[in-house]
């Protein structure tokens, strides 16, 4: 082993993800550490968001704020970090503009384009050009001392794929879809390149520490069964049947993994099938129903309160939460309470607090 890190004083996270009966379910929310935070506007101060990203000392304290905020109640940390840094490793420019998201300057246009050639043959060298993202890994579970679990994540292929050939956020998907109708060949080769650097940098974000892996498939919603069975899904399937072998030849211990495929409910079914301990879901998937589809297959739920009952009153987000755990927690396992997706700008965070507390009050043995 590279690290010695003092051992885990909460591993509820973990023991749940692997499928074990635990004592409650292990909690934590997208975008923890983010905007909603007062803390965290006052750490970042004025620097650019990538900025942040890269200075393991800055990137260490926002994972830990909710951390230390929510102390006793969170049971995991998530290393910030953002799913753009995989292009950025691949030779694109990526910018974030400030309330407004994501920008890449010049995205891929066409295979015909000389950077698309460009970006396939450039060979990525994933330890040097996220060497910042495994420093900043380190020093958090350092920081850490065993209080949580640290997790880290890559963004999925397709979502990627769809923020390389937009430049952005988009409503329409129109160069996207361009792609997939138009140059299915070119795509999947892009798609295939994305799938190996995230096998990659999944690996040496567990050797730098983390202890669970996430992938972000933010996009999944935005492609039909058909196309998501050949644009999205054989390539998260790859990554889940890579990355245990990667950790072995790297002398590394197995860790749980989690997909989330955001709006490809119809899908729910296949995802349980790709490989992934943990399947995250989003709000539009009723928890009883989920579960039946689940059946009797030992992958474990993620979610999935629609982060705006965070904006409602207390009484709603207690409703919320007797939802998910009237859903979800049966058995005394199978279930990581989670939003579903990530939290937004402008919750107080006291709701937050309330439905955590409420989760801990409704699923007490
Ligand atoms: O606390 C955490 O969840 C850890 C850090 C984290 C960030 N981004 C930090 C961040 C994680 C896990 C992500 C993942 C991410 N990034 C996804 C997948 C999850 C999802 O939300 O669907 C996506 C699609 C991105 C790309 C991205 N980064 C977008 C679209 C934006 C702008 C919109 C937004 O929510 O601000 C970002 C910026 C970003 N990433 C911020 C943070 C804290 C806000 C930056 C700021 O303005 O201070």
């Amino acid at each position: 082993m590279e690290h010695s890190f003092e051992p885990l004083k909460n591993d509820l996270l973990l023991r749940a993800a692997w499928g074990q009966t635990v004592e409650r379910p292990p909690m934590w929310v997208m975008r923890q550490a983010g905007r909603y935070l007062p803390e965290y506007h006052e750490a970042k101060g004025g620097r650019d968001f990538f900025e942040c990203c890269r200075d393991p000392e800055v990137a260490s304290t926002l994972t830990l704020q909710p951390v230390e905020r929510y102390a006793g109640l969170l049971d995991a940390a998530i290393i910030f970090s953002d799913i753009l840094v995989i292009p950025q490793a691949m030779g694109m420019v990526v910018e974030m503009v400030d309330k407004k998201g994501p920008h890449f300057p010049n995205p891929l246009q066409s295979p015909t384009d000389g950077q698309y050639q460009a970006v396939l043959d450039r060979p990525v060298n994933v330890a040097e050009e996220l060497d910042y993202v495994y420093r900043a890994l380190t020093l958090t579970r350092k920081k850490l001392a065993g209080r949580v679990p640290l997790i880290g994540f890559c963004g999925a292929p397709w979502t990627l794929f769809c923020y390389m050939v937009e430049g952005g956020g988009t409503k329409l998907f129109a160069q996207s879809k361009m792609w997939i109708y138009k140059y299915p060949e070119e795509t999947k080769k892009l798609l295939h390149k994305i799938a190996d650097i995230c096998v990659e940098h999944l690996a040496l974000q567990v050797k730098a520490g983390a202890q669970l892996v996430m992938v972000f498939d933010s996009w999944a919603g935005e492609l039909g069964p058909a196309s998501f069975s050949r644009f999205s899904e054989p390539y998260l399937a790859h990554i889940a049947e890579k990355l245990p072998g990667k950790l072995k030849s790297m002398g590394l211990d197995a860790v749980p993994m989690t997909v989330f495929p955001k709006g490809a409910w119809h899908a729910l079914d296949s995802a349980c099938n790709l490989g992934y301990n943990v399947v995250g879901m989003d709000w539009l998937q009723d928890p009883v129903e989920a579960v039946k589809i689940r059946g009797s297959r030992n992958v474990v739920f993620q979610g999935n309160a629609d982060p705006g009952i965070l904006y409602g009153t207390k009484a709603a987000i207690t409703e919320a939460v007797e939802q998910m755990v009237k859903g979800f927690w049966v058995g005394n396992k199978g279930w990581i309470a989670n939003l579903g997706h990530g939290i937004t700008p402008g919750v107080d965070p006291e709701n937050l607090k309330h439905f955590f507390e409420e989760i801990h009050r409704l699923t007490k043995a």
